[in-house]
């Protein structure tokens, strides 16, 4: 502790009383280069150290330097007991956790940040300073900020708990016209409350605190509410709308301190997640407006109409239709994940073209389980970048394919979304890899994909079944053509 106090002297003397916004500026600056990075897999994960050192920094420099009426800041053994703990369970989760499970943790943890956010709302309630109360009763921008915080930050706790649940298979969807009415009212009662909370004049605060629990609690429910009728292929929005939802009630922690590096890193995950929110919400054919009212997708079942036979392909057959057609198109999904395949893909990949093969790679923005997937999956196996094709343009170049070989992908290749207007994922636009002159499609057995829904595709004429894990799959396939 000595040693602790001698260099906040040091610091100090050497830099003045601005000690403090000089690191917050230095952290800042690493959230944004950190921020940059991670929108490329090959600097992605150098990104998440500069922007993970750029928080310990603001951390640190908070409990060292920050001052208020002219005292250092209190109950350091409390905190760094609580920053041990959290390290430790932290990293113990990160390190078991399977790679299919990520977007679950993701949430979780997003989850985590806007349960922070309220909790700095709900403590900071009573502690209005007296001097705003007496000039501005509880209309005043802190109040406002304060609400807004718990708000926010509780409907994003509640709902990426929700969704955690959902992502894992543990939660299932409620669709049903009234949560779409429950949901609107909902929300027009939360914002009509916080309207009302600030017109109650020059009162003590600690005297309402009761109104600010029931804005709490029904903040709760409607982040429960809200995230329970999204399924099908909708949660990839949801996802991104909460944590945007988590950045926004930072930043009012932020406002609430004067605390520069957190508003801005609260802004940046809020801008970030807003940006990817309006990405997904093209990506899927999705108004925002019907996000937030949590009225997703249609409500019909979206089963398929399946009147056709399956054909099934032999791994020898498979090889060969692969080895000798000029163009083929992989189009990985969840699967590919799941039997973690990826390094038998590339293998894959470098025989055909070694033997005068084409072959490119169909990403569709929401295959697998979170943003980027497939991007993170094949980066992690050095496909090179510039063999990867985005939807609009894999889809102007199918019919010239000569093989898409769909690998552990279901409904992002399943034309329900284009010619059935009852579908969960009517709508969303999807690799049409039925425009292909044949298809191979690797997956275990007739397994139906997260919107749980059947194929059609599989169905298709065109359409040879390879059952089996990914893995092994793509194994025996690589084996056959080395030998032929
Ligand atoms: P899915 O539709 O989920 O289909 C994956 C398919 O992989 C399943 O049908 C399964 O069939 C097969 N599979 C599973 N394990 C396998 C293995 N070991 N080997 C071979 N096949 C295996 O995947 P998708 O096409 O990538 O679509 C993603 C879906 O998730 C979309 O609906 C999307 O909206 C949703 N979603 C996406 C996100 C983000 S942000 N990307 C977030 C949440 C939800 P079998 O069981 O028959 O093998």
């Amino acid at each position: 502790m000595d040693e602790l106090i001698k260099v906040r002297e040091i610091l100090q003397f050497t830099l003045g009383g601005s000690v403090l916004e000089i690191t917050y500026m230095i952290a800042s600056i690493l959230f944004i280069i950190g921020l940059k990075m991670l929108s490329h897999p090959d600097t992605a994960r150098r990104g998440n150290i500069w922007a993970a050192v750029g928080m310990a920094l603001a951390i640190i420099s908070t409990i060292v330097f920050h001052q208020q009426d002219g005292e250092h800041i209190g109950n350091i053994g409390w905190i760094l007991g609580a920053i041990a703990l959290g390290t430790i369970i932290g990293t113990l989760i990160a390190k078991r956790v399977q790679m299919t499970a990520m977007p679950q943790l993701v949430s979780f943890f997003n989850g985590m940040g806007g349960g922070a956010a309220a909790l700095i709302s709900l403590m900071e309630f009573p502690h209005i300073s007296q001097a705003l109360i007496t000039r501005h009763g509880l209309l005043n921008g802190q109040v406002l900020v304060i609400l807004l915080g718990l708000m926010i930050g509780s409907v994003s706790f509640a709902g990426s708990m929700i969704a955690y649940g959902k992502l894992d298979g543990k939660i299932g969807d409620i669709r049903s016209g009234v949560l779409r009415i429950v949901n609107i009212a909902l929300l027009v009662l939360l914002l009509g409350f916080i309207v009302y909370i600030m017109s109650l004049g020059q009162v003590e605060p600690s005297n309402v605190m009761y109104l600010v629990y029931i804005l709490f609690a029904v903040s709760l429910i409607y982040g429960v509410s809200f995230v329970m009728p999204i399924g099908g292929a909708d949660m990839p929005v949801v996802i991104s709308l909460l944590n945007s939802f988590t950045g926004v009630a930072a930043a009012m922690g932020g406002f609430l301190y004067d605390n520069q590096v957190m508003l801005t890193g609260g802004i940046l995950v809020g801008s970030a997640g807003t940006i990817l929110t309006v990405l997904m919400c093209k990506a899927m054919n999705r108004s925002l407006t019907n996000v937030i009212i949590g009225a997703f997708g249609g409500g019909a079942s979206g089963e398929a109409d399946q009147d056709g036979h399956i054909k099934q392909i032999g791994v020898p057959d498979a090889a060969v239709l692969l080895n000798y057609s000029p163009r083929v198109l992989i189009i990985p999904g969840y699967g590919l994940a799941v039997a973690q395949a990826q390094m038998l893909c590339h293998e894959l990949d470098k025989l055909l073209e070694r033997n005068g093969v084409d072959v490119k790679y169909a990403i569709h923005p929401v295959a697998g389980r979170m943003p980027g997937h497939m991007n993170v999956l094949l980066a992690e196996a050095d496909i090179p970048y510039d063999k990867l094709l985005e939807s609009e343009e894999a889809n102007q170049q199918m019919e010239d394919v000569d093989v898409a070989i769909v690998i552990g992908a279901n409904d992002v290749v399943n034309p329900a979304a284009e010619d059935d207007p009852s579908s969960p994922i009517a709508g969303m636009p999807i690799l049409q890899a039925y425009k292909a002159r044949n298809i191979i499609v690797m997956k275990r057995g007739m397994g139906k994909g997260y919107a749980g829904i059947e194929n059609n595709l599989f169905f298709d004429e065109k359409t040879n079944m390879l059952f089996g894990n990914a893995k092994e799959s793509l194994q025996q396939v690589v084996n056959e053509i080395k030998n032929m």
